[in-house]
């Protein structure tokens, strides 16, 4: 009897501290708050460190006006090579196992500034789960670019959340509890 309490107390105690092994993080970009609504809800679900991707220089309605072609957003998603700055590089990505990344849809696609963040530090190898909110596009082509254009990243097929922070809480447990 004592000999099976002994197995069964380490079972538990290397369950218990693989699942805390896992480092999550939710890093995301958001102008006008819906994304950001998003990604703090994840991050409460899953007690995960939340980190905003900030620009250098905040889009002013202005500059996300894409109904202008001489917009600053216009420019950046029609130029593939585009980098906008960021405002710092403090994430501690590195230090992460998993990663919740959340993004506007822009023009189908992640805003360039995600591949900023992508190219400021080195994911290769890690779990990255793609999330983000729109106005009706989905996020399958956004993530299709993504993996084709950082195929060392392993890419979750990501979720879209265009009714606020609804469904995002089982989710965001259920994806952290798959990673374990
Ligand atoms: C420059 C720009 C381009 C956009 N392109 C698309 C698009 O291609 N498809 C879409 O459904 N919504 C598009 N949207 C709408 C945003 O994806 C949507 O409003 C999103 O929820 C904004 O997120 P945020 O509040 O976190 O910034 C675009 C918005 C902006 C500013």
């Amino acid at each position: 009897m004592k000999q099976l309490i002994l197995i069964i107390m380490c079972v538990l105690s290397t369950t218990l501290t693989y699942a805390q092994e896992k480092r999550v993080m939710v890093a995301y970009f958001s102008c006008t708050g819906n994304t950001e609504t998003v990604a703090k809800a994840i991050a409460q679900a899953t007690d995960a460190t939340l980190y905003r991707i900030q620009p250098q220089t905040v889009y002013s309605s202005a500059d996300l006006d894409w109904r202008d072609k001489e917009s600053r957003s216009s420019k950046e998603m029609g130029d593939a090579a585009s980098r906008p700055a960021l405002a710092d590089k403090n994430a501690k990505a590195e230090t992460y196992d998993v990663i919740f990344l959340g993004y506007p849809i822009w023009w189908n696609l992640c805003p360039r500034i995600i591949n900023t963040f992508i190219e400021s530090y080195t994911l290769d190898g890690k779990t990255v789960i793609p999330f983000a909110t729109s106005g009706s596009s989905t996020i399958e082509n956004s993530v299709k670019e993504l993996k084709e254009q950082y195929g060392k990243i392993n890419w979750h097929t990501g979720k879209l959340f265009n009714d606020g922070s609804a469904g995002v809480k089982k989710w965001a447990e259920e994806t952290v509890a798959a990673q374990n």
